[in-house]
Parts: C-alpha cells; structure tokens; sequence
C-alpha cells in the first residue's frame, strides 16, 4: 500500500494528513503559529514559522501514520494569496510574509482604480483591484525594502505564495514553481492564455525575473529533499486551499458549486471551459488545470464567517466555546429578528466596501446571548445567499440547485438547515469533510498514477447528509429583504 501526504498550509494553522492510496485519512497533524499585526488593518506570518510548522506536522503526521516507508507523493494546498519573497541564494526572506487579509495597499488600489486600470487588470486576471490579491502587497515590499527591486532584476529575489515558498524550502531550493490555481490569485496572471503578464508587471514595476514557473495542479513540483522523510519524495500535486476544496467536493462539472465556512467562506461555481466575466463583482479564477487545460469558475468570498462566532466567543464574550451557538440558536425567541451585519474588516463579494463595518438591527430589551447567537449563524446564510445571487445573475446558464458545504461550520446542523432555508436549495454535506486536503491528496496521488481522473472520483464522493429547505417562500424572501436592508444601512454609514 502506497501512502500519500497532504499538506496543507493555512492562514490560522498548518495541518498535515496522510492518506492511504485508497484516499482513507490515515493521521493528522495541526499546529497554530502567530499571527503578526504591526499595525491596523496589517497582517503578517513570519514564513520561518510556515516553514517549521509545516516541516513539524507532515514529520508527525507521516510517524503517526506507521506507514513504513511507503511514502510516495507529497500534495501541498495553501492560504491563497499571501507574499513571501526571498533570496535565491540563502533562501531567507527579506520581511514578513504579508497576509491575504493585509489592507496595507487600499489607497495603492484605488489609485490604480482612479487612474482607469480596472477593467485591463479584470479583463486578464479575473480579479477586481481590491488588496486581498497578491500584486500590490509585492509592489509594496519592493517599493519598502531597501535595495528590493534592484536585486530582483538581477535574480537575487525570488516571489512566490505560499505553496511556492514551501516547495522552494521542501526541495532545498531545486524548484521555484507554483500552480496555475495560486499563480490565479496574484493579479499578475493571464487566466485565459495562462502565463504572467508583462503589461500589468510593468504597470506595477515588478521585474519578471522573480516570477516562479506556473505547472498543472498535477504535475512533477520536485523531489524533497532526501533528509525531510529519509529519502527525496515527490511533490505532485499543488493548488489553491478553496480551489483543492473545489476538487475534493469533486465539483467537476459546469454548474456544480461548493462552499467552505472557515474564517471566511468562499463559494466556487464551476463554468468549464467558460471563462465567465462578472457584472455582479464576484471573481472569475481557475478552478484547476490539469493536462494543460484550464477549467474556469466564479468566486465569491466573504472575509467574515466562522469568525463571527469567535467574535461571539473572544469578543463578546457570550459563548466558551463555538459548539454552544447551536444550542443558543435553538433557545432563541424567534418574534425577535436580531440582524446582525459582521462587516468587521469590511464588506468582500459582491459588495467590495473595505471601508464598512459592522451593525446590528432589531435590538429590543429582550435581546440576549441567544438572540446574538442566531443572527451570527444567520448572517452566514444570508451572506452565503447574496453569492448565489450574484453568481445567478453572471450566469444565465447557472448553477445546479445543490450547495456543497466543507469546513468548520458545516458541521453545525442549524446553521446548515437554515442555509438551505435561506437559499431555498438543497445543501450537501459529504461524509469526508477534510476536502481540501483530500483534493490535493487526490491531486497527487493521480500524478503518482496510485488513483484514476475526476470521473471515478467524483463517483467515490459520498453524501452524509442533505439540508433539504423547509422554510415557507413568503418568511424566506421576507427576512432576505431585511437583510439586504441592513446591509444597505452599513454600506450608507
Ligand atoms: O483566499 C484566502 C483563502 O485561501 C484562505 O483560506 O482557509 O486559510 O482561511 P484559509
């Protein structure tokens, strides 16, 4: 039996599992590493603390596992986004990576806004020009760190997401690659003729030079170095954490979407071959790449989900832990209809405001802990079903009816009931719900020739439960207008 490891390295915590070729999870590893906030709005991860947590958990993981030996490929997912650059020469980084959540470069966007770049950045990269992609968060760390942009036109500086950080570590700086699904994510990247591009480098004075090589989700990344697990191992299967998600809910067919509640969510629909161009501000990225050909999809992501029950838990206070919401939600008087908006750190797809923040309607004397709890789990609803709105109206020929869930929050019943209430559509729940590493684990191990191509796959895919809705229309679209109400009062504040 051959094994296969999947890393995955996330914005909170880096997690490492072994499965087996069959794809059944074998071990887990997690560690959480700091998070660095130099100032508001900014956010950083030291990429020393990547590494070695990355390079702790797949070392657990694979012992923990007792698979003997039997190693044969290494898959890596990541947090999208995020910057690191680093020497060519000693491999050290020259600053902090800088976090996908990092506003440091709003005025840099609205400027390039201003100046009328919108629509050639969005007609190559898909992307709207918002911070949370990689490009201006680079051009900030050349323009900030002495000497950057020099050494990067003569090859000292090497760019790369995380996975390409990882992978350039893993190998001891043999590969300096990435994925076409994380190469999606920088603003820098061609999506329909899949390669860098030269005028929006130029635009934003970012020497090419630095650019790693973009491959498949499934191809040869390179051999591990042979210390890391007693002999070189394969890295082969690299993408994006939602767009591995995507693959692991096995979403391959145009109209197939899925959403995974972390932190934030991010909604995928799959349009094939379609690159699909977005009126109603959502993204358009790559779901995956394999065998050189692209397969599109439309993106919405909220920056605020799972995290509005941590703000229930560290902030206000009301809950230990986040298993008590359910309970609260189902005690709740349900006369009362608390809104709460958690536009935190603003408001992401389809509204793009950084600047908005967070509200909460319908308070009255009775409103308690529990009340708070319900509307918390309801805004992830509502949000979830303002991206399926948008994504209806890009699309004429439009999603399948059923949402696919993964992450966290998915495991709430309530929350997952009243998602499919709001959207009034069935929601799926796999009986796997490690789908991201299981997508990049599948990734792999279909390059190592240990499992067969997306069809058989998504035949495997396994349902544990379906969310059928039960709400009545008229209750439906009445508390859906209010909550566009509500978030058309935060947007005017
Ligand atoms: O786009 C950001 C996303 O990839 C981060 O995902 O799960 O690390 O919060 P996560």
């Amino acid at each position: 039996m051959h094994h296969i490891l999947a890393i995955d390295q996330g914005t909170t915590s880096s997690r490492a599992m072994v499965f087996d070729e069959a794809l059944t999870l074998k071990s887990v590893a997690q560690e959480e590493f700091p998070q660095i906030y130099p100032r508001p709005g900014w956010v950083e991860h030291d990429p020393s603390d990547l590494w070695s947590s990355v390079a702790a958990t797949a070392r657990a993981a694979v012992e923990r596992a007792e698979i003997d030996g039997s190693l044969a490929a290494i898959g890596i997912t990541n947090q999208r986004e995020t910057v690191v650059v680093w020497e060519r020469a000693s491999g050290h980084p020259i600053h902090n990576a800088i976090v996908w959540q990092d506003r440091r470069t709003a005025d840099l966007c609205h400027a390039l806004a201003e100046a009328g770049q919108e629509p050639l950045i969005t007609g190559r990269t898909g992307l709207l020009l918002d911070p949370y992609f990689s490009a201006t968060k680079l051009k900030w760390l050349l323009d900030h760190v002495e000497g950057a942009r020099a050494r990067a036109r003569r090859g000292e500086l090497l760019f790369g997401t995380v996975d390409s950080y990882l992978i350039w570590k893993l190998t001891g700086g043999r590969a300096h690659v990435t994925d076409a699904t994380n190469a999606a994510r920088t603003m820098l990247f061609d999506i329909g003729r899949g390669t860098w591009d030269a005028e929006i480098c130029g635009l934003l004075d970012i020497p090419m030079e630095m650019l790693p090589e973009v491959k498949d989700c499934a191809a040869p990344f390179g051999m591990t170095r042979a210390d890391l697990f007693g002999r070189e191992i394969p890295i082969l299967g690299v993408a994006g954490d939602q767009q591995a998600a995507t693959c692991g809910q096995a979403c391959f067919r145009p109209g197939m979407m899925k959403s995974t509640y972390g932190t934030g969510c991010f909604a995928l629909l799959n349009t094939g071959e379609e690159r699909v161009t977005s009126r109603a501000r959502l993204l358009t990225t790559i779901a995956y790449q394999l065998g050189g050909k692209r397969t599109y999809a439309l993106e919405g992501s909220i920056f605020i989900a799972g995290a509005v029950v941590q703000w229930l838990r560290d902030g206000l206070k009301i809950i230990r832990e986040a298993g008590e919401t359910q309970g609260l939600a189902l005690s709740s008087d349900a006369a009362q209809d608390l809104v709460i908006v958690p536009a935190f750190t603003g408001l992401g797809a389809p509204w793009w405001k950084p600047e908005s923040r967070g509200a909460v309607f319908g308070l009255t004397r009775n409103s308690g802990p529990a009340e708070f709890a319900r509307a918390a789990l309801e805004s992830v609803g509502y949000q979830t079903r303002d991206l399926l709105e948008a994504m209806r109206a890009d699309w004429a020929a439009g999603a399948e009816g059923v949402l696919r869930v993964d992450g966290g929050m998915a495991a709430s019943d309530w929350s997952m009931q009243f998602l499919a209430d709001i959207i009034g559509a069935p929601v799926d729940r796999p009986v796997v719900r490690e789908t991201t590493a299981l997508g990049v684990a599948w990734l792999a191990g279909m390059q190592a020739g240990l499992r067969p191509g997306p069809e058989e796959f998504a035949a495997d895919w396994a349902l544990e439960r379906r969310f059928e809705p039960q709400m009545e229309a008229a209750v439906r679209e009445a508390k859906y207008d209010r909550w566009g109400r509500a978030v058309r009062a935060v947007m005017a504040v």
